[in-house]
């Protein structure tokens, strides 16, 4: 019988739903399924000093304390590592697995297929997944991403109020529904056919192009603009509130400059810069953008 790990973290249960509905068509496996637990629990809901207070270390890619996971075997037929982004990075409890020798040992050798839930912003926390995976000799295999699909700024403010008071509703009974909508969790479970097939038969040389085949995995151009601008001023900030917070009154002061300077960018200068972006640049960049979405859609390390 076929061995899979599948290790995950989530706070609200989100990423869990997704990967269970993930799981649905794996028959006669033996799935060993582990949760990353951080050993001092992050807050859910978050309150807004713990939630930006998160930001440098996440960035930074310093891994917490967590409970040593416990694995049935030493070694599996697949790894699905389910995993949401924190700040364009990885979630903190994922970057600490993937820094944890155990973990690390199973995956040398071990094909991985990566499930992400994310808001809309993954592209460079998943070239940070990569990277570990790689380093640790695993052999990424898959990628299957899903995210909110309401536009960049309302999905702010709906994540906000879901992550703020813990409920995935619609803020005033007005907004969309924050996050991964019920149905694009529901129909996760047709990327979980393709990869049991591909477990099945033990060749995962097409995984990732059928996974593409099916065509959800959609990268907007304007996010993929901000994205790739944002996780450099990301850890910009990130080391100046480490070097400058000195104390924790230096760090809360700093915290809050970041706080007004990432709402100040999203909500003004994002929406000027991007509509020159798409007047002046984006109609002479056609073959260079088609190629990066082609890029992060699959799974190969630049
Ligand atoms: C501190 C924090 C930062 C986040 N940053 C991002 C981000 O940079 N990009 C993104 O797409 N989603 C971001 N999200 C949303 C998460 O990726 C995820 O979709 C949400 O937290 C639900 O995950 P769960 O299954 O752990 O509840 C962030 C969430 C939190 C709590």
């Amino acid at each position: 019988m076929k061995k899979v790990l599948v290790v995950s973290f989530s706070q609200s249960g989100q990423l869990t739903q997704i990967i269970e509905r993930f799981l649905a068509p794996f028959k006669s496996v033996d799935i060993d399924r582990v949760n990353i637990e951080p050993k001092k629990p992050f807050p859910f809901p978050w309150d807004n000093k713990s939630f930006y207070d998160a930001m440098p270390e996440t960035v930074l890619e310093e891994p917490i304390a967590i409970n040593p996971p416990q694995f049935k075997y030493d070694n599996y037929d697949l790894i699905v590592f389910g995993y949401q982004p924190w700040f364009l990075s990885p979630s903190m409890p994922t970057t600490a697995i993937l820094k944890n020798n155990h973990f690390c040992k199973l995956l040398n050798g071990t094909p991985v297929v990566t499930i992400i839930g994310a808001r809309n912003m993954w592209l460079n926390a998943q070239e940070s997944v990569k990277y570990f995976i790689k380093k640790a000799g695993g052999k990424l295999v898959g990628n299957i991403p899903l995210a909110d699909k309401t536009t960049n700024l309302i999905s702010v403010i709906t994540i906000f109020h879901w992550m703020s008071t813990g409920k995935k509703e619609r803020k005033w009974g007005v907004f969309p529904l924050p996050g991964v909508s019920e149905e694009d969790i529901q129909e996760t479970s047709v990327f979980g056919e393709i990869v049991f097939n591909a477990l099945t038969n033990d060749d995962y040389d097409n995984l990732q192009s059928n996974i593409v085949k099916l065509d959800k995995i959609r990268i907007n151009t304007c996010i993929m603009f901000i994205e790739s601008r944002a996780k450099i001023l990301f850890r910009i900030w990130a080391k100046t509130i480490k070097k400058k917070g000195t104390t924790p009154a230096k760090r809360t002061r700093w915290l809050k400059m970041f706080e007004r300077y990432l709402l100040f960018a999203l909500y003004f200068v994002s929406p000027i810069v991007l509509t020159a972006y798409t007047l002046f640049f984006r109609p002479f960049l056609g073959g260079s953008i088609k190629k990066k979405k082609e890029y992060f859609r699959n799974v190969n390390l630049n």
